[in-house]
């Protein structure tokens, strides 16, 4: 069937919009918002019994299993083994019939995630395919089905998949903390407040800070290179960031886990690589800061993504702040996924690219 832009000048930009209806619908598929409890969805992987999980899945999607990691372990207390598929197709990991497998994919035909799968399949492993086609082969050949609820994405550049993505896996992560006995009745009711409270909080965001960022964007399409730091959840952001703004606006960018500047990126700042450093004001905080306070002594240029307290918090010269409301830990990915979207997004509508159709990329690779 027929999509079209609406009143918006690229399919990226109505995608970046329609996230906030578009994910509320989503976890109203996960979540209970009259008990404020994770529905048992798709039984057929026991989060509860099993020894631990790998994820792959390629480009976009590989990121938000990266935050998928970091919530598994922490609130289900479920060590995870996460790789690109075209690495962990290869990497003859050994695994148990005691683990579950999660395959994350847009399409659900990405060659590599595929074979991934089929080697998990092999090992005797539960197979669940987080997808936002139903009828796609990845989703065919699984045991339990995730469904995202996007709609379809036609921008290249993945945006309302990344976000709903996240949000099924925070929905499973909770679910898994229940089942495990590492989540509280009362924990899971609070972050499913949280969780059902994103919508709202997503509307807000999108609306307060698109005239900042269209103005930033303007001066990050002069430079040639951007570096992007974060720490915890945020470390893939920061991936995530880099990808999205190399991927449409063709300005080279790296995302680094904010803790490795020192053993390697420090030695290209100056005043011609901006640093674009997500940081809410979570446990983490005081550690990316003094890692800011590093790019700062070396006459680096920060544009620092904060929120409220964090911006209160630091008093760093940066070239820019983006303060966000504060929000839950369990949601901030989601939240802070909006300003990267949005600055990617401008950077390369002012520099004039095809920002639906990126030179060189495809929306899904079916071949190695
Ligand atoms: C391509 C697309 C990306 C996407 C990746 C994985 O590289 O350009 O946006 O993240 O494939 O696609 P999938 O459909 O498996 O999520």
């Amino acid at each position: 069937f027929m999509v079209d832009k609406g009143n918006h000048r690229h399919f990226m930009e109505k995608e970046i919009y329609e996230q906030p209806e578009i994910i509320s619908h989503a976890l109203s598929h996960y979540i209970d918002f009259a008990s404020h409890t994770v529905k048992a969805n798709d039984t057929a992987i026991d989060f509860g019994g099993v020894s631990g999980l790998a994820i792959s899945a390629c480009g976009t999607a590989y990121l938000s299993g990266l935050v998928g990691k970091y919530w598994f372990e922490r609130y289900a207390r479920l060590p995870v083994e996460i790789d690109v598929a075209s690495e962990f197709r290869y990497r003859e990991l050994p695994l148990s019939p005691s683990q579950a497998a999660l395959f994350i994919s847009q399409s659900g035909e990405t060659a590599d995630t595929l074979a991934s799968l089929r080697y998990c399949k092999d090992q005797g492993l539960k197979i669940g395919a987080v997808v936002n086609v139903r009828e796609s082969t990845i989703a065919r050949e699984s045991d339990a089905i995730f469904p995202i609820l996007a709609g379809p994405e036609i921008g290249v550049a993945s945006t309302k998949a990344f976000t709903c993505q996240l949000a099924v896996l925070a929905a499973l992560s909770i679910g898994a903390g229940r089942a495990r006995g590492t989540v509280t009745a009362g924990d899971e009711k609070a972050m499913v407040k949280h969780l059902a409270e994103m919508p709202r909080i997503m509307s807000r965001v999108l609306n307060d800070i698109q005239p900042q960022i269209e103005a930033l964007s303007r001066d990050l399409s002069r430079f040639k290179d951007v570096l992007y730091l974060g720490r915890g959840t945020s470390f893939p952001l920061a991936l995530e960031g880099a990808l999205k703004l190399k991927e449409i606006s063709y300005i080279h960018a790296e995302g680094y886990a904010a803790g490795e500047l020192k053993h390697g990126p420090i030695a290209l700042i100056d005043e011609n690589m901006p640093v674009i450093v997500i940081a809410p004001h979570d446990r983490f905080f005081e550690k990316t800061v003094s890692n800011m306070q590093e790019v700062a002594a070396r006459g680096g240029r920060i544009i620092f993504i904060t929120d409220e307290k964090g911006a209160a918090a630091s008093k760093l010269p940066t070239m820019a702040t983006i303060t966000l409301p504060n929000v839950d830990e369990i949601i901030a990915p989601m939240i802070f996924s909006l300003p990267i979207q949005l600055l990617a997004y401008h950077t390369a509508v002012f520099m004039g690219t095809d920002v639906d159709q990126p030179r060189n990329l495809a929306k899904s690779v079916t071949v190695e």
